[in-house]
């Protein structure tokens, strides 16, 4: 079965054609990365219009990469939340369009249910067996927009045990970036600075609820960080940055680690899956690893072009809705900025 993904939520255009759920034939991304760099984070007016630019031609490279037209599609599946929905307009009339000419299955796909799914797709520099990820597993959502840990009993089948209750852990990344003066996005400058730094130099306050909840709260990590900053000034030795940098990041990953694991703990599961943009942060990948060999749990996650938006997970995602005979609401489905994470099977 042939599966055109398209994914439009924030700053990626992205097209994709995965066969079977599982292997991607193509996988075109155009990040607009350049175009919001200057103003240090995402302005969702240039974003749509650029979508809008680049839609059709990453469509049909996707395509033609795969080596199959329109007419031998079985579905479309896209993102219609959450995310800006300015630029998710842009990828659902699209993929309304395709399907309503060659009558074809539309499928919505909700962006953090890709992101837990990147991780069933086969890939040259993916070393796990994919084939062998099956539910029931744990998935934590590490990205720009979202910090979410789910329990995934089955396909389709979600319980969430745990969220950020203010700013997202990549969001908290880009932030501290920008304050540090690194760039954006935040995330792969910290991550490379922090191995130069001592993760030890500054206590930064955990990023998680006091109570029993495993929810997360970045905004009291961001603020410590911002308070060191202004007490000491910004340093201008490039040590000193690295220092901030790997405590900060270090303050973060624990608090994603500690409540990961009660969850699995709560659930009796042996398996993990990571997903998002942050997931590819390597002190994360090393820290995760670690603790999941010492606990005997199995752990997934994906290369780095897989961690970030994509079209092939929502592909990946669209197969199986198909597969489980999901409706397809082709006048109702909409764009929804705050779409819930919720179980359709
Ligand atoms: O999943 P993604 O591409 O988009 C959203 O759905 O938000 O994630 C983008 C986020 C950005 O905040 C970026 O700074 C962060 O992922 N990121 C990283 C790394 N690479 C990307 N954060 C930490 N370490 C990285 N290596
Ligand atoms: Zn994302």
């Amino acid at each position: 079965m042939l599966v055109l993904g398209i994914e439009t939520s924030c700053d990626e255009t992205a097209a994709s054609v995965v066969e079977d759920g599982r292997r991607m034939l193509s996988n075109v991304v155009s990040s607009q990365i350049d175009i919001h760099k200057k103003y240090g984070g995402v302005v969702p007016e240039l974003a749509s219009r650029k979508h809008l630019e680049t839609i059709n031609f990453v469509i049909e490279q996707a395509l033609s990469q795969a080596g199959c037209s329109f007419k031998e599609l079985d579905g479309i599946a896209v993102t219609n939340g959450p995310g800006l929905v300015a630029s998710l307009l842009i990828g659902l009339a699209n993929a309304k369009a395709i399907a309503y000419a060659f009558e074809l299955p539309l499928i919505g796909v909700n962006h953090i249910e890709g992101h837990i799914f990147s991780n069933f797709l086969k890939h040259p520099e993916n070393k796990f067996k994919t084939e062998k990820l099956l539910p029931p597993f744990i998935a934590l959502v590490v990205s720009g927009g979202h910090s979410d840990l789910v329990f995934v009993e089955d396909y389709g089948k979600y319980e969430l045990l745990g969220r950020t209750r203010d700013d997202a852990v990549g969001e908290s990344f880009d932030k501290v970036a920008k304050l540090l003066r690194l760039g954006y996005p935040g995330g792969p400058v910290i991550d490379e600075i922090s191995r130069k730094g001592n993760a030890e130099a500054i206590k930064f306050p955990l990023a998680h609820m006091k109570d029993d909840s495993l929810d997360f709260s970045f905004s009291g990590l961001k603020t410590a960080v911002v308070n060191f900053v202004k007490n000491h000034k910004l340093p201008t030795e490039p040590q000193s940055i690295a220092d901030i940098a790997a405590c900060f990041q270090r303050a973060a990953i624990k608090a994603l680690v500690e409540n990961t694991f009660c969850a699995i703990e709560e659930k009796r599961t042996k398996k993990l899956v990571l997903g998002g943009g942050v997931a590819s942060n390597s002190h994360l990948r090393d820290v995760f690893k670690n603790r999941a060999e010492k606990n005997g749990i199995e752990l997934y996650y994906p290369p780095p072009a897989l961690c970030t938006d994509n079209a092939a997970m929502i592909g990946c995602v669209g197969y199986y809705k198909m597969d489980y005979s999901v409706d397809r609401p082709f006048k109702s489905l909409e764009a929804e900025a705050n779409l819930e994470l919720e179980s359709w099977n």
